[in-house]
């Protein structure tokens, strides 16, 4: 069998109507725009409506995907989501996008990564697809997150947002693909700093669904350092160096995670795509929801080479080389 390769068809986005800004924050607990503002360069949030499911906003970014990659739903055969907030305990949130988009085969599962979430759902599928086990893939990043909030603490609840972002990706022969498509991926965890960040419930352990705890500025100072070794990792394994990279799509965590990031990498601060202000943190949705952004505003054109980077709950957190 020839060799094959991912090659991204398609990217698409959702993000729901509601729009909370920091003056809102600001009236429900002890903040400012002016502290959010500056420790975290977010400005506003979206907040799903009351019915609206982790489902339903995958479902919205996955066809959006579709549509832009002009691939129709009956040519998917697997769909990978990742998110924190699960419509359910159990079936896996990904099959009820399987029905909703309408498809009647193929395979749909979760990954639970967090704010990582997306890069080690487009690493597992790379890896599937390269077998040649499925051949056209939906892979999403989708959250509710701000259902899991504790909305009297404002160490936390200023900084995440819900939101859905989505990519086609289809396993084609490696020579057709020519300079196009998934490069490398750098994956870990390290399950001994959980308690830096974590839900206090779950199935097994409180039987309730819990909220995000988290002490922030540790997890700040373990991010810088643990994203640049992820990208360090990706750049050494393919001998691109932070200067062959025409967009740096981070998980939009912080603003000044971006740019310290950026600094410690050398990468040009034009380069780096920025959505948290307008976003705030949308844990596994927020990569693919700023290289929607960017492709839609057309900053991203196809052959760019792009970095993405993320880290989150677990620790996890990773890092992927693409040419899109
Ligand atoms: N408004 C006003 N004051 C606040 C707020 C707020 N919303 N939140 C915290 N403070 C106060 C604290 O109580 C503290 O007060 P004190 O000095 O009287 O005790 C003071 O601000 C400083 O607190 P720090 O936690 O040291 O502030 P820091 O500059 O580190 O900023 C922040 C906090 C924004 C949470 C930052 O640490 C951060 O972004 N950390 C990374 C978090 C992150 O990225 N998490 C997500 C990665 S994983 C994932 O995406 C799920």
């Amino acid at each position: 069998m020839s060799e094959l390769r991912c090659v991204i068809e398609g990217v698409g986005g959702y993000l729901p109507e509601r729009v909370m800004t920091n003056a809102e924050l600001a009236g429900m607990v002890d903040t400012s725009d002016e502290w959010i503002r500056e420790r975290t360069g977010i400005r506003e949030r979206h907040i799903a409506a009351d019915d609206e499911l982790t489902s339903d906003i995958a479902t919205a970014a996955a066809k959006a995907a579709l549509d832009h990659a002009g691939i129709d739903v009956s040519e998917v055969d697997l769909i990978v989501l990742a998110t924190t907030t699960p419509d359910q305990t159990f079936p896996a949130t990904a099959t009820a996008v399987q029905a909703k988009l309408g498809m009647e085969g193929g395979a749909a599962f979760d990954v639970q990564a967090v704010c990582s979430g997306f890069l080690f759902a487009l690493a597992t599928a790379d890896s599937m697809m390269k077998q040649g086990l499925f051949k056209t893939a939906i892979v999403i990043g989708a959250e509710t997150f701000t259902r899991i909030l504790d909305w009297s603490d404002r160490g936390t609840c200023v900084l995440f947002g819900d939101g859905g972002g989505a990519v086609v990706m289809r396993a084609i022969d490696a020579a057709e693909a020519g300079e196009r498509g998934l490069i490398a991926h750098h994956v870990r965890t390290d399950g001994r700093k959980s308690d830096l960040l974590h839900v206090d419930g779950g199935v097994s352990s409180t039987g309730t669904v819990g909220q995000v705890r988290m002490i922030g500025n540790q997890v700040f100072k373990h991010a810088v350092t643990n994203i640049s070794s992820a990208v360090r990792a990706v750049l050494e394994e393919t001998g691109y160096s932070a200067d062959d990279i025409d967009w740096f799509v981070p998980h939009q965590a912080n603003q000044r995670i971006l740019d310290g990031v950026a600094k410690k990498l050398k990468i040009d601060e034009a380069k780096v795509v920025s959505t948290v202000a307008l976003h705030g943190n949308t844990s596994a949705a927020s990569i693919p929801l700023a290289l929607w952004t960017a492709v839609q505003d057309g900053r991203i054109k196809s052959g760019d080479l792009i970095l993405s980077e993320a880290m989150g709950g677990g620790f996890s957190w990773g890092a992927s080389l693409f040419r899109y």
